[in-house]
Parts: C-alpha cells; structure tokens; sequence
C-alpha cells in the first residue's frame, strides 16, 4: 500500500517549483490550509449550533451575509494575520483592503485575496459551499504598507491559487502555475491528503452549467449557443454554488457560464475573489476561462477590488464552440453621438 502524502509533505516537497523559492510562499499555503480545516469545522457543524441564517449586514457590494460568511472571513483574517508572510488582504466580505504589519520586522512579500465562503445563500440548505483563494507577489516596496497596486493585478500574474469545497468530502484543489493537484481531509487523522494528482479537465463534456431562469436576460449568442447545449442533449447543472459547479466541470468536463444580465450588465462574479482563482486553476489544468465577449480572464487588469465580469469557463473544446456562437450573434455595440452605450442591441 502507497504511504498516504499530506498537504504540508506535499507542498515543501514542490517548493523548488514556486519562482520564488524561498519557504515563504509554502508557509503561506500551508496557513490557508489551516483556515480551511477550521471553516470546515464549523460548516460540518452548522446545523448543530445557532451559526447558520442571515447576519443582518450586507457586504461591500450589497449581498445578504450569512453568519458562516462572516466566520470563514473572521478565521482567514486571523490565520493570515498571524502568518507573517502576508502583508496585505482583500476579501469578498471587506469593503477595502486590509494592510498586515509586519511581524518582528519581517518584509512580507505576498498578498491574499479570497472569497471566504462561496455559494453562501445554499448554506442553510445543506449544499456545498467553498472558499476560493488567490495570491499574488506585492507590486509595492517592501519597506512600507501593502498597497491598491498589489492587489489590482492580472490573473496572469497569480503565483498560486486554490478553492476548498465543503460537500460530502471537505477537498482542497491548489496550483502554483506548474499543474494542479487536490487534496481531501481525512477527518480521522485531520489532515488533508493528495487525492487526486495532476487534475486535467477533459477536452468536452456532458455538461453545461448556467441560471437558465435568466435565459431571457442574456444577450443573443449566449441565448443561441445555450440552445445549443440544449439541442445537443447535454444534462443541465446548476447548484449556484460556483465553486461546486467550477470543481464539477473540472473532474467532469463541461461549460460553466455566468453571462451579463439585466441587473448585472458587467456579470456578477467578482474578478479578483471568483473568476481569477478558478480561472487559473482550469487553465493549469488545460481548460479555459473567458468572458462572455471572448476575452481571457485572467489578462483582464483590474481597476477596483469588487470588479465583476462575465465568465464562461471550463472544457477547452466547448470555449472553443461558443466563440462560434459569439463570432457569429454578437451584435455590435450601436453608435451614440455623446459616446456613451449601454451595450443593449438597438
Ligand atoms: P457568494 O455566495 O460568495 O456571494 O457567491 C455566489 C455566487 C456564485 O457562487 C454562484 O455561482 C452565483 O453567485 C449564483 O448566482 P445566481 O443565484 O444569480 O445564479
Ligand atoms: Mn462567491
Ligand atoms: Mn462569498
């Protein structure tokens, strides 16, 4: 029998593939994975206690708070906090960014970015949720505080990025630019242990994962190629828990689209704590993630924290389909004399 490998052996023994070998980045991931287990102590138990429901708040871009959502990005603060290689977080329930000081003088050079909990309106419902998680290399000179520079950055320039989904197995799915493994917690021994070495999503799949109930909303290449997916017989999925739908198409193959919509006509997925942690995930594991108008997510720079955009992610050979439907539907955007448009067909 193979001896089992754990996150923490795994991680140091890829440390000579992170660009900056150096220790810190590892202790980083190591700290994240921590949280995970912590979070996913209180998400097993969530029925038990009086921590599930509505926290009466909203966050920075208007969404109901669950309580849980307020404790996973409570318990990730902290752990970073207290990391010493973090000088700098951004996350999906904080309206700015968090400056770290520094810890006995030392220069931190990574910042986090992260959706604590993801798909938190299915919580007091017992469907899986997830914490999605970027890092980046700071921009800005070590000698002082994190800045907005640090965090505006492109997808592409992520030295890692991960999600940990809480459903009937607690897995922990990370890349560092060279591949991408996953992890599950043994909960007897509560470590996470590799599961599943070098994740490669298939070239198509069986299925496409998209809010049909907004079908009328969409504009008219994302209403024909969805027929598409329709004519073709693939199976619709749809748990409107991104991460589960993301770690879904990843095992399975598959499209997942959250197109532009009358209430958000610029997507409603956060580019920095959503779209960019798990569009580089699917890319290291040889998939793809677009926007809705054909553009790679990950080189879209960032010019505000909470920035949404419309993604469609997954299988390489079914990104490559709905170009088809976009080249060939997309209307162009009308003219009007002020310059300005509402990217509405006339
Ligand atoms: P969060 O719980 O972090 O606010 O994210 C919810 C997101 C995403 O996980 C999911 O795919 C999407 O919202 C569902 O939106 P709809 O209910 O509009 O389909
Ligand atoms: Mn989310
Ligand atoms: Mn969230």
């Amino acid at each position: 029998m193979s001896r089992i490998v754990t996150l923490d052996e795994f991680i140091i023994q890829r440390q000579k593939d992170f660009p900056y070998a150096s220790g810190e980045l590892t202790g980083l991931l190591r700290d994240i994975g921590v949280a995970a287990k912590i979070v996913n102590r209180e998400v097993n138990k969530a029925g038990l206690v009086s921590i599930l429901g509505v926290a009466n708040a909203e966050n920075a871009t208007g969404d109901e708070v669950q309580k849980l959502d307020l404790y996973a990005n409570d318990k990730l603060i902290d752990c970073l906090k207290n990391s010493g290689e973090c000088c700098g977080i951004a996350s999906e329930e904080n309206e700015g960014f968090i400056s770290i000081p520094s810890i006995e003088s030392k220069k931190a050079k990574y910042v986090v970015v992260f959706d604590p909990l993801d798909g938190s309106s299915n919580i007091d419902v017992n469907v899986s949720v997830g914490t999605i998680f970027g890092i980046y290399r700071r921009k800005s000179k070590d000698t002082g505080p994190c800045e907005m520079e640090d965090f505006l950055q492109k997808g592409s320039e992520l030295v890692a990025g991960g999600y940990v989904i809480y459903g009937t197995s607690t897995i922990l799915v990370y890349s560092t630019g060279s591949g991408v493994n996953g992890f599950t917690l043994d909960p007897s021994i509560g470590e996470f242990c590799l599961s599943h070495r070098d994740i490669k999503i298939p070239d198509r799949g069986n299925y496409y994962s998209v809010n049909q109930g907004y079908y009328l909303k969409f504009d008219v290449e994302m209403r024909r190629y969805i027929d598409y997916c329709s004519d073709l017989n693939l199976r619709l999925r749809y748990i409107g828990s991104m991460v589960s739908d993301v770690h879904r198409t990843l095992f399975k193959g598959g499209i997942f689209l959250y197109p532009n919509t009358r209430k958000f006509p610029k997507g409603k997925l956060r580019i920095l704590y959503e779209c960019n942690p798990l569009s580089f995930i699917v890319e290291q594991a040889g998939g793809k993630a677009v926007t809705c108008d054909m553009d790679r997510i990950l080189d879209i720079k960032p010019t505000e924290l909470h920035q949404r955009s419309s993604i469609a992610i997954g299988s390489p050979g079914m990104i490559d389909e709905m170009r088809d439907f976009v080249q060939k539907y997309s209307m162009p955007t009308p003219y009007v004399e002020n310059g300005a448009s509402n990217g509405t067909p006339a």
